[in-house]
């Protein structure tokens, strides 16, 4: 078979090796790749935002379906695009992908279906919103509706922080802004939970921790992940339960009554808070490293999983994992997430050989004459399998310090919370 993946970060890198490694997939491309990619398949120089140009390459080619890693296509409706082409892909179509595309879409489907999240209001102007802001209880945390690819939260200690996050927002620093959302602040650990969906039923698939800020000890500016670690310390089959039971369930009914279902890989964001499962948001994708991290351990062969999905047979499908923790440390471009530079050399690159237990995946990296060259923000995920997490990390820095790469940088505290010192 043929397959095609679309986007060019370390998650996408990740699904191509574990699809490299089924011997029912002969060909894999990628819409555009990176450097690894361009390893084990064939990178393919296309606007992902063009959806017609990959439609016609994929008709032309033949392949038999793809995989979309990043939301932006899906919430754009790539999916509803390529399915009139009868083009078999994974990944939700756009009205469902609203459950990460608008927050307001999802905290509304929370109010109707009794799923638990923060309180909230919407708020349509800069006025109301102070108005109510200035009578509230902070810490609070207002949110611009749009995909803001994890920027758009701000969690304010007092007034004057919530002035300038309504003033950013409404000013259109996240694009358009018609509403914000104004949300009590939970105070609990967060998880991440995964779910795999064929339309009809779903598996689980996996629990993860990242680190979503730039500096050690959780500080600094949000990024899109810095590093992470599964499964998370806090789930157990009881909280496992309630995340189905009070989240993931009353969403699919929600969905069902607006007419959709629901394919593809789903991203649940929780607060846990006294044992208490709290939806903070959905993404309608694997998350990033996250996926990297997960992978790995996958023992079932993931072209088979997706194969499930298109003929609704995921219900007999037994996915197995292996029982390893696994850790993902990413190194990227110093600066980010602010300014850095681009086309950057990454050496040292053949000075480090993995063992059977450690994967490296690119990001943000392209290959020029046999060199490869650093062209984003996160650059390259280093992940380890071991029977503990200190171990695993262990194992990672010893590669890092092998890669010793002076263009880059990256966070020594990874899983600090699951690692003894
Ligand atoms: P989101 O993009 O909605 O996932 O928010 C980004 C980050 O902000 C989350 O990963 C949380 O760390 C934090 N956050 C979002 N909403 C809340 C909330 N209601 N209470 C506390 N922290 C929050
Ligand atoms: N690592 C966070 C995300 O993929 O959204």
């Amino acid at each position: 078979m043929k397959v095609g993946i679309i986007g060019s970060g370390g998650r996408e890198h990740s699904i191509c090796k574990s699809l490299k490694n089924s011997n029912k997939i002969k060909k894999i491309y990628c819409f555009p790749g990176n450097a690894g990619t361009a390893e084990i398949a064939e990178n393919v120089e296309i606007d992902i935002n063009n959806f017609k140009n990959i439609k016609d390459f994929i008709l032309d080619k033949k392949i038999n379906f793809i995989v979309v890693g990043p939301e932006k296509p899906l919430v754009e409706g790539i999916v509803d695009y390529l399915e009139k082409y009868k083009i078999k892909v994974f990944g939700p179509n756009k009205k469902a992908s609203q459950l990460e595309g608008s927050k307001i879409f999802t905290k509304q489907l929370c109010k109707k279906f009794n799923i638990p999240t923060a309180k909230f209001g919407i708020f349509r102007n800069k006025k109301k919103s102070i108005f109510f802001l200035k009578r509230s209880k902070h810490p609070i945390v207002i949110k611009a509706d749009n995909l803001a690819s994890g920027k758009g939260v701000y969690i304010c200690n007092n007034i004057n922080e919530s002035k300038i996050a309504v003033n950013e927002i409404f000013n259109g620093k996240f694009g358009k802004a018609k509403n914000i959302l104004i949300e009590e602040f939970l105070n609990g650990e967060e998880m991440s939970f995964f779910t795999i969906h064929d339309g009809k039923t779903f598996k689980n698939f996996g629990t993860a921790q990242d680190h979503k800020r730039v500096l050690e000890g959780d500080k600094g500016k949000n990024t899109g992940g810095m590093g992470a670690y599964s499964p998370s310390r806090l789930i157990n089959k009881k909280l496992e339960n309630k995340i189905i039971n009070k989240i993931i369930n009353p969403t699919l009914k929600g969905l069902r009554e607006l007419g959709q279902t629901y394919r593809g890989f789903l991203y649940t964001g929780l607060m846990i808070v006294n044992n208490e499962p709290y939806l903070i948001e959905y993404n309608v994708r694997m998350g990033d490293p996250e996926c990297q991290t997960l992978l790995p351990k996958l023992r079932t062969d993931l072209s088979e999983i997706f194969i499930a999905c298109f003929e609704k047979k995921l219900k007999k499908l037994n996915i197995k994992w292996l029982n390893n923790k696994s850790l993902s440390i990413v190194v990227c471009s110093k600066g980010y997430p602010n300014k850095y530079k681009k086309k950057v050399e990454i050496k040292n690159l053949d000075k480090i050989e993995l063992k059977s237990s450690e994967f490296l995946f690119h990001a943000g990296t392209e290959i020029n004459n046999k060199k490869i060259y650093a062209i984003g923000g996160r650059v390259l995920n280093f992940v380890a399998l071991s029977s503990s997490f200190g171990i695993a990390k262990k194992n990672i820095i010893n590669n890092l310090k092998k890669l010793n790469w002076s263009g880059g940088f990256y966070r020594k505290d990874i899983g600090y919370k699951v690692i003894n010192k």
